[in-house]
């Protein structure tokens, strides 16, 4: 099985465990029979035998935690993942199965954020994603809190975090909201946000890799770095063909005619810069850049442009991430969208509060909406097809995820971020003159 394919599945393991922890142990009062564990048993593998749903394992967890706590030939399952061989399990039949789902499903849309027409005031948005989605987004917002006044700016990444670490002694900012977190990382070790434990973080997929130990951050979505390719070039060069891996970006045939932006301003070519450290090691690492980005035709500062300027034949080559390669496919540019087979970087989209915010009430009902299944099914509606973090929630382009991932360190790539930026522009090409 693909990693990809792996890591969701796991991320989807992980959500039911949020999910499961969140929801009291409902009293075991319906039948059931008792389950002896058998080597190469796992509760989503009982739970697809009993009731046909790998994904109705919590109940099995739920319910055996619940006997555990009347009867003492039961034993309690503090981590799902970890069943022992001859452990007795309680096994509630279907019905019984049925009302339980039936519980956390009820439970998860009452942690939804409702709004209110009474919340009044003002929240100021460091906005990282598309301007399009910026916009959207803060208008689904403004439906359920017509009272909050947004005032929103568009920043790439690392331009954004320079503004916070400028204005850290007066923030002018509230809420930051898109970007990798790779920047949140970076911003929370150097005490530029606040943590906030939202209600709401119980629908996060997989706490450990999707928000920060102690909720300085959240993610709110996920996408793959992909190559777009010219398909106007591609017929024009019947020699070359669309690359399928790192390397054929360092190969001659592309000199001058690949675009990305620079890692000082963006988040998306941070991820590839990191991706590559890490795919490659630091030394080769650093080799390979140096290689790409004599083959690069200019660097522009915001991540997703270079698909824009790749689609209206400026270059042949955009590396970006993917799903801004279907919104640009979809916009009628002639682009192919393709994966490096040895593995790509992903980004986990980030949200905070500001340290020191001004409105840090209402900066919190955002938060709270941001990481709710309801807000993060909007993206779709303005052209944004990242993958969402949140159970309840689902991906518009799961295909963009089902591709070989490399394990993305978030916490290396974060703490290491100033360093290696650094390192690139001042050894491999400044950022002097960045296009748009
Ligand atoms: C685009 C992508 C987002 C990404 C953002 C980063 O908007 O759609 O998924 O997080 O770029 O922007 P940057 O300009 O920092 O690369």
């Amino acid at each position: 099985m693909k990693r990809a394919l792996t890591i969701l599945f796991l991320a989807a393991l992980l959500s039911l465990v949020v999910l499961g922890a969140a929801y009291a142990a409902p009293p075991q009062q319906g039948g059931g029979q008792e389950y002896t564990v058998q080597a190469d048993d796992w509760l989503s593998k009982l739970a697809e035998k009993n009731y046909g749903d790998v994904l109705a394992w919590p109940v099995i967890w739920q319910a055996t935690n619940a006997k555990a706590a009347e009867d003492t030939s039961f034993v309690a399952i503090p981590d799902p993942n970890v069943i022992e061989v001859g452990q007795k399990l309680w096994i509630p039949d279907e019905a019984e199965a049925a009302m339980m789902l039936e519980e956390f499903a009820a439970e998860r849309t009452a942690a939804s954020p409702q709004g209110s027409a009474d919340v009044t005031g003002e929240l100021n948005i460091l906005c990282v994603v598309q301007p399009e989605w910026c916009e959207g987004q803060i208008s689904e917002f403004n439906k359920i809190y017509p009272g909050i006044l947004i005032n929103w700016v568009r920043m790439s990444s690392g331009e954004s975090l320079t503004r916070l670490r400028n204005e850290a002694s007066n923030p002018q900012f509230d809420v930051w909201w898109g970007g990798p977190v790779d920047s949140y990382i970076a911003a929370a070790q150097e005490g530029l946000l606040e943590p906030y434990d939202s209600p709401n973080a119980v629908n996060i997929r997989d706490p450990k890799l999707m928000k920060a130990p102690d909720n300085a951050w959240y993610g709110i979505y996920i996408g793959s770095l992909g190559f777009a390719t010219n398909t106007n070039y591609l017929a024009e060069h019947p020699e070359v063909q669309a690359p399928t891996s790192w390397d054929d970006l360092i190969k001659p045939e592309w000199k001058g005619q690949i675009m990305i932006a620079h890692p000082s301003s963006s988040g998306t070519s941070y991820t590839q810069l990191c991706t590559i450290l890490q795919l490659k090691g630091q030394d080769a690492g650093w080799e390979y850049q140096r290689g790409f980005a004599s083959n690069v035709l200019q660097f522009t500062k915001s991540g997703s442009a270079p698909a824009r300027f790749v689609g209206q034949g400026e270059a042949a080559v955009a590396v970006v991430f993917s799903h801004d390669i279907v919104t640009q496919q979809e916009n009628g540019l002639p682009l192919q969208l393709t994966f490096p087979a040895e593995g790509t970087g992903y980004e986990i989209g980030g949200t905070a509060i500001i340290k020191g915010a001004q409105h840090p009430d209402l900066a919190k009902l955002w938060v709270d909406w941001a990481i709710s299944p309801a807000a993060q099914e909007i993206g779709p509606k303005y052209q944004a097809y990242q993958a969402p973090t949140v159970i309840g929630a689902s991906a518009s382009r799961p295909e963009l995820l089902e591709v070989n991932l490399i394990n993305y360190d978030f916490e290396y790539c974060g703490n290491n971020k100033k360093d290696f930026v650094d390192r690139f522009t001042n050894e491999i090409a400044n950022a002097d003159a960045l296009k748009e």
